[in-house]
C-alpha cells in the first residue's frame, strides 16, 4: 500500500492521499513534504481541500488510500490524540479557546494531553504528578513570555480582542511541545497590525523554537513574505509546489486565482 520508501529528511510527509465525500472528491492524491525548519504554506482558492489535508495530517480524517508519515514512520492508522502526543500539534479554523477561563488557564489546558500521571495521580496530587503541575506551569510561563501575553495572563480570554484569542491558542498548540505545528487559516478576520504580530511568532517559532510549520493562509503577502516552500492545491489536486517566487510565477496558479474571483 505504502509504495515509495520514506522520504529522508521531511518531517511530515503526505503521499498520495485520496479523500472522498460521497461524490465529492476532496483530495485526489495529494502529496506533500514538509523539511525541517521551514514554513510550508498550502494555499487554494475555497474548497480546495486545504482543511482536509491538514485533517489527513493530524488525523481528524482517514483518507481512502495514501499514507501519512511523520520522521520516516507510517502513522497513517493512528488517531489523533496518538498523533498529538507524537508531537503533532495543531491550531483549528476558527476559535478553540475556552472563552471563560483565562489566557494561562487556556494554555495549561493544552498540556492535558501530555499528563503522565494520569488521573487518579492529578486528584490526590502526589509525587509524580505534582512535579508534572509544577513543570507545566513553568512551561506555561516561558509561552506567555514567548508569545508576549504577560499582561493578558490572567484576563478571561472571552473579553480579548479575535488576534489575542488566536495566540492564545496558539499558546496552547504550543503547550504539546511540538516537533511541528499546523495551522490553518490564523490570520483570517485579523487586523493587519495582528497578522503583523502573528507572522513575527510563525517566524520566531520557526527559527527560535526550531519547529517546522504548516500553514494554510488566504493572505498572499504574508504567505509569500513568510513561506519557504508554498504548495497549490485546486479542486483537491496539487497544481504548484516550490518557493513563492516559482509558484507567484506559475501560470496554473495564476489562472486558479482568476478563475476563484471571477466565479
Ligand atoms: N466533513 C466533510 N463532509 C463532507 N464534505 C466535506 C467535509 N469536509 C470537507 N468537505 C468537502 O471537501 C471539499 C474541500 O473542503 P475543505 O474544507 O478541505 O476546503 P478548504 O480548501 O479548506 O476551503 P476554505 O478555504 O473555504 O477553508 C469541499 O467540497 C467540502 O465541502
Ligand atoms: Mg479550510
Amino acid at each position: 500500500m505504502v509504495g515509495k520508501p520514506a522520504d529522508a529528511g521531511a518531517v511530515l510527509e503526505a503521499h498520495d492521499l485520496c479523500l472522498r465525500f460521497g461524490a465529492v472528491e476532496a483530495l485526489k492524491s495529494v502529496s506533500l513534504r514538509v523539511m525541517p525548519r521551514q514554513i510550508h504554506a498550502v494555499i487554494g482558492p475555497n474548497g480546495a481541500g486545504k482543511s482536509s489535508l491538514l485533517n489527513c495530517l493530524s488525523g481528524f480524517y482517514r483518507p481512502q488510500s495514501g499514507a501519512v508519515r511523520f520522521m520516516g514512520e507510517d502513522i497513517s492508522t493512528l488517531a489523533p490524540h496518538r498523533r498529538a502526543g507524537l508531537g503533532i500539534s495543531r491550531t483549528f479554523q476558527g476559535i478553540q479557546t475556552y472563552p471563560s477561563m483565562t489566557a494561562r488557564e487556556n494554555i495549561l489546558s493544552g498540556f492535558h494531553n501530555r499528563m503522565k500521571g494520569g488521573l487518579f495521580r492529578a486528584l490526590l496530587y502526589w509525587g509524580p504528578a505534582r512535579k508534572e503541575e509544577e513543570a507545566f506551569a513553568a512551561r506555561a510561563e516561558d509561552i506567555i513570555e514567548f508569545l508576549e501575553l504577560e499582561q493578558e495572563r490572567h484576563h478571561p480570554v472571552g473579553d480579548m480582542s479575535y488576534g489575542m484569542r488566536k495566540r492564545v491558542d496558539l499558546g496552547r498548540a504550543l503547550a504539546l511541545d511540538p516537533r511541528i505545528l499546523i495551522m490553518d487559516e490564523p490570520m483570517a478576520g485579523m487586523s493587519p497590525e495582528e497578522k503583523g504580530d502573528l507572522a513575527r511568532f510563525v517566524l520566531d517559532i520557526r527559527d527560535g523554537l526550531d519547529i517546522p510549520i504548516v500553514l494554510v493562509e488566504h493572505d498572499m503577502e504574508v504567505v509569500m513574505d513568510i513561506s519557504d516552500r508554498v504548495t497549490v492545491i485546486d479542486f483537491g489536486q496539487v497544481i504548484a509546489s516550490g518557493t513563492p517566487d516559482e509558484v507567484r510565477a506559475n501560470p496554473a496558479v495564476i489562472a486558479a486565482y482568476l478563475g476563484g474571483e471571477a466565479a
